[in-house]
């Protein structure tokens, strides 16, 4: 329904812009970026996991000077966080796309543009700013037009390529088949009352892209037919790709490579043997896996394994600073978002996503400062206790206690 918005002063975490983007998008819209695949499992092992982490720290440290810099693939940058690439920006925000482009600019972090994105790379390098940017590839079933995607990619000047591997067959999301939001969306009488509900989002969103001339479409992937995206079959789905794909992409682009969706600690091993730069620990937010592990339980097995060789990154279920921190030291090098910044995109546009990012990085500073660390790579795995290590050292200490008595 629709009801009076919040100031963005009014927004403290990323709970509240949650909030406010449920008030602003359709019902149906609201799901499809909050809910995941089949029963959420995977969504909510994302946050709980996080949850069942807590913190050790350390005082009389000195922590008067602070920094949260850190170094990603050589370039300096002053948080460790990135945009994650997703698919629905520029449905929930007029060139939601340009606006996050232009708010990870503004903090100097590295964008992912998804190979779903309705903003061309031309368009999204000309944002330009500050921070990397980087072009995330879905294989197609047809090589061939993947292969000009990549090189199109490396035309505009992305510095990475992320090549997403966890998402080969189109996901089980009953509620959108059931709601209507399918891709290709359709318009439905349900989906037509829903946008008439929500007058702010119909006009601030759809509204400018018919008087722009049209509403937004997948730009850069070249369909076979565009016209009809889906009469070859999803062509952002392939079944088929496997190492010897991986090897050769890491042979056609000159730039970064990053594979994302990695879960186990053989792949990542298998991926820095294939001459890959970095790993992103993901399950795609819960979107295709329903009952995979929750990220952050995956990280320590894949930082020890090959932390030293790549950098590994980490995202799903980060909503707080304190998340980024606990993600830090169990090894992960940055972290990307997903739908926090959605849910300030959906509510604010570029302004609410700088806001996100500022409450989050304050966050951060707070929980660095009370774990006694002036720097990220002060944070070690001693600053985090794991769900089955809680009791363990006291059982010990205690059991040692009673044998001196
Ligand atoms: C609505 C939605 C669309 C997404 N689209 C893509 C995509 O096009 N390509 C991709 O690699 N990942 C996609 N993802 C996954 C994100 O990149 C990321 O892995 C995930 O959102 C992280 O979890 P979080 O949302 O809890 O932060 C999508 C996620 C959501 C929620």
């Amino acid at each position: 329904m629709c009801s009076r918005p919040l100031p963005l002063r009014a927004m403290h975490n990323i709970a509240d812009f949650e909030a406010a983007a449920r008030r602003r998008l359709p019902r149906g819209l609201f799901a499809y970026v909050a809910r995941g695949a089949e029963d959420d499992l995977a969504v909510r092992a994302n946050r709980d996991a996080f949850a069942e982490i807590r913190f050790r720290p350390r005082v009389l440290a000195d922590v008067s000077r602070r920094r949260l810099h850190t170094r990603i693939l050589g370039r300096e940058q002053g948080l460790p966080l990135g945009v994650a690439p997703t698919g629905p920006p520029g449905f929930l925000w007029y060139q939601g796309e340009l606006a996050l482009a232009r708010a990870a600019a503004h903090l100097a972090i590295p964008m992912i543009l998804s190979s779903a994105s309705t903003i061309s790379m031309a368009e999204l390098m000309r944002a330009g700013g500050e921070g990397a940017k980087w072009f995330q590839l879905y294989m197609s079933g047809d090589r061939a037009l993947s292969v000009a995607l990549i090189d199109k990619a490396s035309r505009a000047g992305f510095e990475a390529l992320v090549l997403t591997v966890d998402s080969i067959v189109s996901p089980n999301r009953e509620f959108a088949a059931k709601s209507g939001y399918t891709v290709p969306p359709k318009i439905t009488l349900r989906i037509a009352m829903e946008a008439l509900a929500s007058p702010r989002w119909l006009m601030g969103t759809i509204g400018r892209y018919l008087l722009a001339g049209g509403l937004p479409r997948m730009v850069d992937y070249p369909l076979p037919d565009p016209r009809d995206p889906l009469k070859h079959g999803i062509p952002l789905k392939d079944d088929s790709i496997s190492w010897d794909t991986l090897r050769t992409i890491r042979k056609r682009w000159p730039g970064k490579l990053i594979v994302k969706g990695v879960l186990d600690p053989r792949d990542a091993m298998a991926c820095a043997d294939a001459g890959v730069d970095a790993i992103i620990v993901s399950n795609h937010g819960g979107l295709v896996l329903d009952g995979a592990m929750a990220t952050i339980e995956a990280l320590p097995a894949i930082a020890d394994a090959v932390g030293q060789r790549i950098e590994v990154y980490l995202d799903g279920g980060i909503r707080r600073g304190s998340d980024v921190i606990k993600a830090v030291a169990l090894g992960a090098k940055a972290v990307f978002l997903g739908r926090s910044l959605l849910f300030a995109l959906a509510a604010f546009g570029e302004i609410g996503v700088i806001r996100a990012l500022e409450l989050l990085r304050g966050e951060m500073d707070r929980t660095l400062a009370s774990l006694g660390c002036s720097e990220l790579s002060e944070l070690t795995r001693d600053h985090v206790v794991l769900p089955g290590e809680r009791y363990a050292r006291r059982l010990s200490s205690d059991t040692r206690q009673v044998r001196r008595r």
